[in-house]
C-alpha cells in the first residue's frame, strides 16, 4: 500500500498540525432573552439552562461571558402582551426597556458588540414579523416600521442591526434610514436565508411571539430551496448588508456552504433554539455526551463555511474552550 491516510492521524501533534477548521469564542454570538422589571429571572422550559433575564442578570451574564472571551451578544426582548399592538409601536417607544438595557450594557461594557433583532413579532399583537391587514402580511407598509425600529436601536447604541423579518427591500430601506440619521458606522447583519422552520418553537415560547393566525410561509423561505438563497444573497449585498446569515444552521449546512462560495461577505449562521433544545434533551437523558457533541456540532457549522455563529451554546462552549 503506497498511500495510508492514517499516517496523518497517528499523533495528537500531527492531527493538530493539519486541522483544517478552527473555532474559538471570537466566532460566537450569544443570544440573550430579556425581560423588563426587577423580579427574578424566569426559566424557559423548552430551553433548559436559559432564562429570560432582568437588566441586572443581563449585566451579570455579559460580564461572565466577557471573562470567558465571549464578547458578542444578540438581544431579544420578551414584551408583555398588553404592550403589543398592530403597528409594534412599543418597538420605537421611549419607554422600551430593550433600549434601556442596550444603553446600560454599552456603558458598562463598551467593548461588547451588541446585535439587535429587527422584526415586528416581539411587539406585534398579530405575532407576525410584518404589518398584517385582512390576514395578509403587507411588505411595503412594514418597511417604515422596521426603519424606525432600527434607528431607535442605533440611537440606543446597538453595533449591528439584525433584520430577521424577510420583507423585500428592507436592507436598503434600513441602510438609508441609518445613514440619513448619521449612523453610518452601524452594521447590518441580514437574515438573508431565513427558512420557515419548525426549529424556532422554543424561541417563540421564550418570547410568547408565535403568530396568532397563519404561518410565516409567505415571507420566510421554503426549506426545499437552496438556490433561492443565492437570489436573496445577491439582493442583500446590493442593498448594503455587511454580513449574510443563514438560519437555521444544522439542517441547512449546504446553504451555508453555497453562500460562502458565492459571496465575498462574511457569512453567519444561526444555530437556533430548536437545535439547542434537541441536543440538550438528548444530553440530559444521557444519550449523548454534551462536552463532545456540543463542540462537534458548532465545528460542523463553521466547517460548512460560517465565519460567525449565533448560538445558545456560546457560553458553554467558551467555558469548554478554556478547559481544552
Ligand atoms: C423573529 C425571530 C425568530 C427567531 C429569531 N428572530 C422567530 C421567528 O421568525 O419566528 C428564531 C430564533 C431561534 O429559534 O432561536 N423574527
Amino acid at each position: 500500500m503506497l498511500i495510508r491516510p492514517r499516517r496523518n492521524r497517528k499523533s495528537p501533534v500531527i492531527r493538530d498540525m493539519i486541522q483544517e477548521t478552527h473555532l474559538s469564542p471570537a466566532n460566537l454570538i450569544y443570544p440573550l432573552f430579556m425581560l423588563d422589571g426587577t423580579g427574578a429571572k424566569e426559566e424557559i422550559k423548552s430551553l433548559p439552562g436559559l432564562y429570560r433575564l432582568r437588566e441586572k442578570d443581563v449585566l451579570k451574564e455579559v460580564e461572565q461571558s466577557i471573562e470567558l472571551g465571549l464578547k458578542s451578544f444578540v438581544l431579544f426582548p420578551a414584551v408583555a402582551e398588553e404592550l403589543k399592538d398592530k403597528t409594534a409601536s412599543y418597538g420605537v417607544s421611549d419607554k422600551n426597556f430593550y433600549h434601556r438595557i442596550i444603553r446600560s450594557v454599552k456603558s458598562r461594557f463598551p467593548e461588547a458588540i451588541l446585535m439587535s433583532d429587527v422584526a415586528m413579532d416581539p411587539y406585534s399583537s398579530d405575532g407576525h414579523d410584518g404589518y398584517v391587514e385582512d390576514g395578509k402580511i403587507l411588505n411595503d407598509e412594514t418597511l417604515p416600521i422596521l426603519v424606525d425600529m432600527a434607528i431607535a436601536q442605533a440611537e440606543a447604541g446597538i453595533d449591528i442591526i439584525g433584520p430577521s423579518d424577510m420583507m423585500d427591500g428592507r436592507v436598503e430601506a434600513i441602510r438609508d434610514g441609518l445613514d440619513d440619521h448619521g449612523y453610518t458606522d452601524v452594521s447590518i447583519m441580514s437574515y438573508t436565508a431565513k427558512y420557515a422552520s419548525a426549529f424556532y418553537g422554543p424561541f417563540r415560547d421564550a418570547l410568547e411571539s408565535a403568530p396568532k393566525s397563519g404561518d410565516k410561509k409567505t415571507y420566510q423561505m421554503d426549506p426545499a430551496n437552496k438556490y433561492e438563497a443565492l437570489r436573496e444573497a445577491d439582493l442583500d449585498e446590493e442593498e448594503g448588508a455587511d454580513f449574510l446569515m443563514v438560519k437555521p444552521a444544522l439542517c441547512y449546512l449546504d446553504v451555508i456552504h453555497v453562500l460562502k462560495t458565492h459571496s465575498n461577505l462574511p457569512i453567519a449562521a444561526y444555530n437556533v433554539s430548536g437545535e439547542y433544545a434537541m441536543l440538550k434533551a438528548a444530553c440530559m437523558n444521557g444519550w449523548l455526551d454534551y462536552d463532545k457533541a456540543m463542540p462537534e456540532m458548532l465545528l460542523s457549522i463553521r466547517r460548512a463555511g460560517a465565519d460567525a455563529i449565533l448560538t445558545y451554546f456560546a457560553k458553554d462552549f467558551a467555558q469548554w474552550y478554556k478547559n481544552h
